[in-house]
């Protein structure tokens, strides 16, 4: 356990020497990642997060990822349709916990950057230095139409994102009083104190998928989020694609952690894991839900081939919505973790089912597997 005084390098690594970090991602959205009608699915409430966010603190889970999402998808179970939002709900969970890095995810376009630098200072105080920054330039229409906000053409988004993200950066290091005079923003005067613990800064993410996506990324952020796949198979995939996203970063002279997403079901027999895989996510997904998000992404019955259709709605459903799905005995699943770290992959989001009847079992059979791997430290 590295001492904490919140160096960059001590957020990054998030105060601990963990080779491969493991997040828990999605608990502030009811169901979390899987589009389920299962009736163990998971609630979000706040007595739930709270108690998940102990657990994953006690047993050494590195970090927890919010989605900001701020309405629900619609389907037989409403997925998504109760969320927390994520900057308020990080300041509760960091001031109940110790160790744990805790995840704002939030949409530049909705925040002013001013407020929001304010409220990121904050909760980071509340977890002496454990707080994180996810920035979203934004995709969902609907989303932005609740708020009347126009979305902007998406190469626009992430210009306005870079300079949102740049007057987040200002208020938090500026010393003095200053101005800004950009594109989107105009600001005179600023003063913002306090700033972040010691006098460094949250460490930030980013998961676009696109070009612009990445490029903003390694322009602006410590940690990427890339979809990837742990099979042996994809293995040599993965690692380009780690690769690539490295060697990008180095010719602007910069360093940038890589972080994937997956969704865990562990149990003692492969049978048994892949049963309930196909019990929660097929048999009983939330069908109208799962189409709604990829009429979203512009996938249709309208536009696509049916069996084309009917193959990539099989997918989003056994991938929870987008993230390898980790089913199988704890070494299997301690296995395939290791390969996403072989990979050179830094860190992994995963989602479950049910969070609080899933993770114990995850902990005490997974996490020791990959300290004895060299992977992570035994916590
Ligand atoms: C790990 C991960 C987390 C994400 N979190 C959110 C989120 O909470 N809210 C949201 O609207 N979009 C979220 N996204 C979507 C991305 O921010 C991004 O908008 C999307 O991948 C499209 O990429 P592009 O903007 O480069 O086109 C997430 C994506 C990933 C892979």
């Amino acid at each position: 356990m590295l001492t904490r005084t919140g160096s960059m390098r001590e957020r990054i690594a998030m105060y601990n020497d963990n080779t491969l970090k493991i997040g828990v991602f999605g608990a502030n959205c009811s169901s979390s990642r899987t589009a389920t009608q299962v009736p163990e699915r998971w609630s979000a409430s706040w007595p739930d997060c709270l108690k998940l966010a102990r657990l994953a603190d006690q047993a050494g889970i590195d970090f927890m990822l919010p989605i900001g999402r701020w309405k629900g998808y619609g389907g037989l179970t409403d997925f998504h349709g109760s969320t927390f939002e994520t900057v308020t709900w990080a300041c509760g969970l960091l001031a109940a916990t110790e160790r744990i890095t805790v995840f704002g995810t939030v949409h530049a376009p909705l925040f002013h950057p001013l407020i929001a630098a304010k409220e990121f200072v904050t909760a980071d105080h509340i977890g002496e230095g454990r707080f994180g920054l996810n920035i979203v330039a934004g995709w969902n229409e609907g989303e932005f139409e609740m708020f009347g906000v126009a979305q902007r053409d998406h190469e626009a988004r992430y210009e306005f994102a870079e300079e949102w993200i740049e007057v987040v950066k200002r208020a938090w290091s500026e010393p003095g009083e200053f101005d800004f005079d950009g594109r989107f923003f105009h600001l005179a005067g600023v003063r913002a104190k306090p700033k972040p613990v010691g006098g460094t800064r949250p460490i930030i993410m980013n998961a676009g998928s696109s070009g612009t996506g990445q490029g903003f990324a390694l322009r602006n952020c410590d940690a990427f989020f890339t979809a990837t796949s742990a099979s042996r198979s994809s293995l040599e995939g993965t690692a380009k694609r780690v690769e690539e996203v490295k060697s990008e970063a180095a010719k602007i002279g910069k360093d940038i952690e890589v972080f994937t997403i997956g969704q865990v079901i562990c149990r003692p027999t492969l049978e048994e894991a892949k049963a309930y895989h196909h019990y929660a996510n097929i048999e009983n997904a939330d069908w109208g839900a799962i189409e709604r998000m990829m009429a979203l992404r512009g996938i249709t019955p309208q536009n696509t081939k049916p069996e084309e259709y009917a193959a990539k709605r099989q997918f989003f459903a056994s991938n929870s919505i987008g993230g390898y799905p980790f089913v199988g005995t704890p070494d299997r699943v301690a296995e395939e973790l290791a390969n996403v770290s072989r990979a050179g992959v830094r860190g992994i989001a995963v989602c479950f089912v049910n969070y609080l009847d899933e993770l114990p079992y995850f902990c005490a059979e997974v996490l020791p597997r990959l300290a004895r791997m060299g992977l992570r430290e035994n916590s």
